[in-house]
């Protein structure tokens, strides 16, 4: 686009190989539409180095030193490089947290010995059976996995490409070279750290113990393991081919991962003239580990950057300050949360730290080594002693050399802003071209969401789709747009038409290569559980995943502009998602131009010029600057043409919501609950005038399975402006007469929950909002993914009743918090139980304001005192008690006390925080618990679920039982199974 009259806002929320276009507007739901985009990012080797395996041996038991060590630690550790392998196997789209490994109907791939004569059964192959084959690893750490026997377009014909979606296993071992590299001093245990990372892969084994791989080669995590120098191990990676990550069209199908696995450095103890090197790691791997602003004209787009460090020793760390080196005559930086807690970072986690920077005035500031925008900053780090309550070594941390790029004014450039939970994150914007010309005081904002490598290098932010945590990370982009305007030269900052205005958004949509839903993409269909599950079960499941299928949104959409586009000749998003939604666009609207399909012939996915050709810039004229300037040339007041702009007040509207928490406004209205949580619930609305002149109009709702709703913020606003605007307001029959009545923001319209007497009122007027303290409402309304839209610290429980116990949780803890940054780029504290109970009292669990946090809870009541306070604020219907070994349901009379069980839940913290407990009767019952921490999008995860240990081949078949809570963290018998 040569000109642009508004702000072009880019923000990469997505895992890569995921595209949203979200252009959209105010008074109207938050519409949702994504598009995967296969890219062949992953799969191409443009690593650039080559793997050195190297032999055992050398420099044996001898301290190194530094040169020597650099050396060594450069290379990597050494790996087998022949791999057994074992599959293919079927496996379902996201299935694979819930266990189903048919191998483990048959004792497990762990305890397999390799056999060359051993079959196994898989529908996939000839004969129906797999056996072993070995495999290289190729100089680059890549593992090819072919399975050249199996027919997969033959399989494709009538199952379609979800099909391809195949499983496996693959094994070899890793020698810890024999080495003293202690931590120095008293505390040394001997033992090697030796990081980890398996890129393309959800999780693999060293030995027995599970850790979490690198899906989509994001490359920002590693694993810190503690090993005996010279001992074996056995690496066991679960390969899983994702049709959403390999591409759904190539045949056969590729499937490969990357191993990585080297020394971390020399740490932990005296370095050159007595300085203390701390045993942390500078993030430089992968991206997004470091978010830098640009500088626009000399003046830096935001406030903060982020620099990730990685934990690489056995003690927690503290980030005591930081400093700039090269460039401190130009800037300043300073931690950003240095008056709140310490800053601490556990063992084998990682955490992104925001740093303020600021520009120094005066004389400095223009220096040669600013204008170069260069700058290297110096944390200073605490090591904790072992006890954790006292600091010991402080060592300092120096980063690389670090860039601000230098951008013009008009430019597209990069901004850094605050997120929701405390987190730095980055968006990039092009400014309007003419601001001047801007009629009104204020610009629209055109939104593009897309996934990495397109239009700019942007990265990764928050993985998670278009879902809950991904939506706040826009909307704190665009509101920190408007408010700080960063990288908006002093001078312009007044002018008219320069601020963006968020109630702008959502003005017109287009969604281009878009699905309906992740189950029509790849079918959910294939899923070994299925076959030791009921549709009731099943139901009760996808019940957590169903407020994203747009097509049943889509009466929503009714009145919005909106131009679908798509290839006609896509293979990965084939044009059947755009055709399919238009459709139903239409028939929502009962009108067959109420939506408009751009399929453009012969083009394929995600093709050029779909966001920039004429038919899209005709589009975004008419609803972002035409509409605007044709209307202020005819002369009219700012007042005048703010309200033309919006689109018309419709006469009638339906909304349909599935999930209170995941969805805005509609027609003004925001509803707060459902009657029964996780069905559909809809409102149709009619809004009949009066027949007098200055009569204000009749609403007429007609509800199902609504509970409460209330007036969106934005509707008070013009009620208010206007001294009202609805005369009655009649509900399900009940009336009330709003004339000349503004309610107030806290109120809202609650429906009983059973009728008194026939001729009793069904709904009433709820005048504040008091009952959020007890009931659930939209920031607690789940499902468990919930947990991770607020800061999310980890508590782990220090009272496991065996070692075995203890080492688990603690790995579990480290795990869901690698999780949560590598997926989410989310910053997570671990904490144990005694840190957090010293942090907010010993007794209640008390957070200020602004303090508040989400716990996830490792271990049950008795191994963790967190627990014990949560869970005795406010009794479950559903509990784990490890002493007794029982896991009960009360209002069923449930008890399940065989080994392996596990519990996941959400429980209420406070009035607007979630708990997420997860705990097990043993360690086997913590980790198939643990391994459902909806950690990405698409996993089936109600409000609380009890695991068993037939999950492991029998997958959603092994559930003993899960749910979803009611309106006052009731259990609820109609949605559970
Ligand atoms: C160590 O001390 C020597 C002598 O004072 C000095 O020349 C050298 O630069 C120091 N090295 C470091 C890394 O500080
Ligand atoms: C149908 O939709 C088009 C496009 O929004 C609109 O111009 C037209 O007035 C609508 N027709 C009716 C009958 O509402
Ligand atoms: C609006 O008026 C300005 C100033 O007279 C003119 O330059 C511009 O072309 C007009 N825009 C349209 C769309 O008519």
């Amino acid at each position: 686009m040569k000109t642009l009259t508004c702000w072009l806002m880019l923000a990469s929320i997505t895992i890569p190989l995921h595209l949203i276009t979200v252009t959209v507007t105010a008074s109207t739901t938050v519409h949702k539409q994504q598009q995967p985009l296969t890219t062949n990012v992953n799969m191409e080797d443009n690593i650039a180095y080559h793997q050195t395996v190297m032999g055992a041996g050398d420099n044996d038991n001898s301290y190194l030193d530094d040169a020597t060590y650099a050396k060594y630690a450069a290379r990597y550790v050494p790996i087998d490089t022949t791999w057994q392998v074992l599959g293919p196997f079927p496996t379902g789209m996201r299935e694979q947290d819930f266990g189903a490994d048919p191998l483990e109907a048959f004792g497990g791939f762990r305890q397999l010995e390799y056999d060359a004569k051993a079959k196994f059964p898989s529908e996939l192959a000839l004969d129906g059976v797999v056996s072993w084959h070995t495999t290289k690893m190729d100089h680059h750490g890549w593992v090819n996995v072919h399975y050249p026997d199996i027919k997969w377009e033959f399989n494709q014909l009538s199952l379609g490409w979800g099909i391809n979606q195949f499983q496996g296993w693959a094994r070899t071992t890793i020698t810890v070279p024999n080495i003293k590299h202690g931590e120095g001093g008293t505390s040394s245990d001997g033992l090697v750290s030796i990081t980890i990372q398996l890129e393309n892969i959800g999780d693999f084994y060293v030995d027995d113990e599970r850790l979490s791989g690198d899906w989509y080669g994001y490359g920002l995590t590693r694993h810190t393991l503690r090993l005996q120098p010279g001992s074996r191990h056995t690496l066991s990676v679960r390969v899983v081919h994702e049709v959403r990550i390999f591409g759904g069209v190539i045949l056969p199908p590729p499937s490969k991962f990357k191993c990585e696995l080297r020394l971390p450095f020399p740490y932990g103890h005296e370095g050159p003239n007595g300085s203390y090197r701390p045993m942390v790691q500078v993030i430089k791997e992968g991206t997004g580990g470091l978010i830098v602003m640009d500088a626009v004209d000399g003046v830096l787009a935001g406030e903060y950057i982020s620099v990730a460090l990685r934990n690489v020793g056995v003690q927690s760390v503290v980030i005591k300050s930081v400093k700039v080196l090269q460039g401190s005559r130009v800037l300043e930086a300073q931690l950003a949360d240095q008056d709140k807690n310490d800053i601490r970072i556990f063992p084998s986690t990682h955490r992104p730290i925001a740093v303020r920077l600021k520009k120094l005035t005066g004389s400095g500031a223009t220096t040669d080594d600013f204008r170069e925008g260069e700058f290297s900053l110096r944390f200073e780090v605490a090591t904790l002693s072992p006890d954790q309550k006292g600091e010991g070594h402080i060592g300092f941390l120096t980063t690389e050399t670090l860039l601000i790029a230098q951008r013009k004014w008009g430019e597209p450039y990069i901004y850094t802003f605050r997120d929701f939970d405390g987190t730095i994150h980055y968006a990039a914007a092009i400014p309007p071209s003419n601001p001047e010309s801007q009629p009104s005081n204020s610009a629209p904002v055109l939104v593009a969401l897309h996934g990495a490598g397109l239009h700019i290098d942007v990265n990764i932010h928050r993985g998670y789709d278009w879902h809950g945590v991904s939506i706040k990370n826009v909307m704190n982009a665009i509101d920190s747009l408007a408010a700080l305007l960063p990288g908006v030269p002093e001078h312009l900052k007044s002018l008219p038409g320069i601020k963006p205005d968020p109630n702008r958004l959502f003005m017109a949509v287009t969604p281009a290569a878009g699905y309906v839903n992740i189950k029509q993409y790849v079918p959910f269909s294939s899923w070994l559980s299925n076959s030791y599950t009921d549709a009731h079960l099943r139901g009760i499941l996808e019940s957590s995943i169903i407020e994203f299928d747009n097509d049943v949104h889509m009466s929503n959409t009714v009145g919005i502009p909106i131009l679908a586009r798509t290839g006609s000749v896509d293979d990965n998003v084939p044009p059947f998602h755009s055709r399919k939604m238009v459709r139903l666009g239409q028939e929502n609207a009962h009108n067959t131009s109420a939506i408009r399909l751009s399929e453009v012939p012969g083009q394929g996915h995600w093709f050029k010029g779909v966001l920039q050709d004429a038919v899209m810039i005709v589009f975004l004229q008419t609803h972002l600057h035409d509409t605007l300037v044709t209307l202020a040339n005819k002369s009219q007041s700012v007042e005048e043409v703010k309200i033309v702009v919006r689109p018309p007040f419709p006469d009638t509207c339906v909304i349909t919501v599935i999930n209170p928490a995941g969805m805005g406004s509609k027609c003004g209205i925001q509803v707060e609950q459902l009657r029964i949580p996780y069905r559909k619930g809809t409102i149709k609305l009619e809004v009949v005038k009066g027949d007098q002149v200055g009569e204000l109009p009749t609403w007429i709702m007609v509800t199902t399975n609504i509970r409460r709703f209330a007036f969106s913020d934005l509707h008070l606003a013009l009620q208010r402006q206007r001294h009202g605007r609805i005369g009655k307001l009649v509900i399900d029959g009940t009336t009330f007469d709003l004339t000349g009545r503004v309610m107030s923001g806290s109120g809202s319209f609650v429906r009983e929950d059973g009728r008194l007497s026939k001729t009793g009122q069904l709904w009433k007027i709820a005048e504040d909002d008091e009952w959020k303290q007890h009931e659930r409402h939209r920031e607690t309304y789940g499902p468990a993914i919930q947990v991770l839209e607020k800061r999310v610290v980890i508590v782990l429980g220090t009272h496991f009743e065996s070692m075995r116990f203890a080492r688990t949780a603690d790995r579990i803890a480290k795990l869901v918090a690698h999780d949560i940054y590598q997926y989410g780029r989310g910053d997570v504290e671990v904490l144990t139980d005694c840190e957090l109970l010293d942090r907010y009292g010993d007794s209640s669990l008390e957070m200020k304001e602004g303090e508040r946090v989400n716990l996830v809870l490792i271990g049950d009541a008795h191994q963790n005192s967190a627990t014990h306070i949560v869970l005795g604020d406010r009794k479950s219907e559903v509990t784990i008690d490890t002493e007794e070994g029982v896991v009960s349901i009360y209002p069923t009379g449930q008890d399940f006390e065989q080994p392996g069980t596990g519990l996941l839940m959400i429980r209420p913290l406070g009035p607007s925080n979630l708990a997420m407990v997860i705990a097990g009767l043993d360690p086997q019952g913590l980790e198939t618990a643990a391994r459902l921490f909806p950690k990405r999008t698409g996993m089936l995860v109600p409000d609380w679920i009890v695991t068993g240990p037939e999950m492991a081949w029998k997958g959603a078949g092994g559930i003993l039982a899960t749910g979803y809570w009611g309106n006052h963290w009731e259990y609820l018998p109609t949605m559970s199974a």
